[in-house]
């Protein structure tokens, strides 16, 4: 494809194949004449890093599935099977199961990159929209998956999750029942858990990507100056700050590969139990319905929310402090959509942003990562004010923005993408 070294054999085979499906043209839209800003940073290793984590949890869980017994009576049974006597079946677990929370780091700085350089706002509010539907989606993936090896923290965490439902008024005693398809968790969620786990969300998943990246490519890329690179074309039309994604970034996010393997091997190998954050201790003992675990806590990817809910413990207006929570829980996530309208600085990237800004995205990081050291540990281990500070320190940095991104001091921006 566009190899001016192919033999004529190739090069026929190639106009067959281009005469009924445009082959030659995708690769070139998409790799070899997709102009993607020179100055890309470390940051933009993440969404490669992403895709390849997508890639790994697929061909892994494919592999674990040959093995797995999704039924009540052997889930976890066939997770000891697999782990002591498939061939190396403890290697296929533990590359899945390292492999989620990979995911959601990986996930976080993606967003976070997107946040820092003003990625979401025009003309890229639907890419932002569709990372968003991806997180979702993402997220009752994990949650599903972490009920099948159905130890007592799968049992006790979806326990607690889907009893969130119950708090909606009216419908939710139903929608309970409905979920789990029992009235407790049993063999039924376990299988529907498991069919929505291995099929539905991954195909989901897979097709909000595809959608993901041709939105990209639609507007083209963003980068750490928040300048889009369109504006300044050479006389082909092509972007002066541009350089074509292959060879130049496919060959960069090979660096990012090696870098992500090494690390995610050292974890894989030495501590895939992420010192019981990744892989709890209670999940080694098989589901109890009778016996509730001390102290339950999600993944640590989920805590931040975690924490939001737990952190609301007053009724308010006649509503319960539970559903309070739900509803904090809820705006939590629900408030990331809405950031490329909440965002009126007349700059993207930070770089060029005033103090103001600066200070709250710290704030936001800040707060967050507060949340979900709280999330994680018992209630009685922490001081009672800090959750309910985080969570409101977490929604002044999207409530307010609209107000300090207008007021800020900014920086000129220059004509041309910098180093
Ligand atoms: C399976 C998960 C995801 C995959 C595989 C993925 C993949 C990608 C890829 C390959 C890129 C281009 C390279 C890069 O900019 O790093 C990208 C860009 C982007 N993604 Fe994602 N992404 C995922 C999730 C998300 C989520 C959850 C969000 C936010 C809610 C998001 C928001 C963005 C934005 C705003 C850009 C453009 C960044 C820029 O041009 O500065 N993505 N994504």
């Amino acid at each position: 494809m566009g190899n001016p070294n192919r033999s004529k054999a190739e090069k026929g085979i190639m106009r067959w194949v281009d005469d009924r499906m445009a082959v030659t043209q995708a690769w070139e839209d998409h790799l070899s004449k997709y102009y993607a800003p020179k100055n890309f940073n470390f940051w933009y290793f993440f969404g490669s890093l992403a895709m390849l984590v997508l890639v790994n949890q697929i061909v892994t869980g494919i592999w674990l599935t040959m093995s797995y017994n999704p039924s009540a009576e052997g889930a976890f049974a066939s997770i000891e099977y697999i782990m002591r006597d498939v061939e190396y079946g403890w290697l296929l677990r533990y590359l899945h199961s390292t492999g989620a929370s990979a995911f959601f780091v990986v996930v976080y700085l993606h967003m976070f990159r997107g946040m820092m350089y003003g990625s979401y706002r025009n003309p890229r509010e639907l890419l932002w929209l569709f990372g968003m539907a991806i997180y979702l989606a993402l997220m009752a993936e994990a949650f599903m998956g972490y009920l099948l090896p159905w130890g007592q923290m799968s049992y006790w965490g979806a326990q607690v999750i889907i009893s969130l439902f119950g708090a909606i008024p009216v419908v939710g005693a139903d929608l309970q029942q409905w979920i789990r398809g029992d009235y407790l968790i049993s063999g039924i969620t376990l299988n529907r858990f498991f069919a929505l786990h291995v099929i539905a969300l991954p195909i989901v998943l897979l097709a909000l990507v595809v959608l993901h990246i041709l939105a990209l490519h639609e507007v083209g890329s963003n980068n750490p100056d928040g300048i889009e690179i369109k504006k300044n074309k050479d006389e082909k039309g092509i972007p002066l700050d541009g350089i074509p994604f292959h060879p130049y970034y496919s060959v960069k996010d090979i660096v990012g590969v090696v870098v992500f393997l090494f690390i995610f091997c050292v974890v894989v190998f030495f501590f895939p139990e992420g010192g019981g954050y990744m892989l709890e201790a209670p999940n080694f003992e098989p589901a109890n319905s009778l016996k509730t675990p001390n102290h339950i806590a999600p993944v640590w990817y989920f805590t931040p929310f975690y924490a939001m809910l737990r952190a609301v413990t007053y009724p308010l207006f006649g509503v319960d402090a539970k559903l309070w929570g739900v509803i904090v829980m809820g705006a939590g996530i629900a408030v990331l959509f809405v950031l490329p309208w909440l965002d009126r600085s007349p700059v993207k990237s930070i770089r060029y942003k005033g103090m103001i800004s600066k200070v709250m995205l710290a704030v936001f990081a800040v707060s967050f990562v507060v949340l979900g050291v709280c999330g994680a540990l018992p209630p009685a281990s922490q001081p009672a004010w800090l959750a309910p500070v985080a969570t409101v320190a977490y929604f002044v940095f999207f409530l307010a923005m609209p107000w300090y991104s207008k007021i800020d001091s900014t920086k000129p921006v220059p004509e041309r993408v910098t180093g």
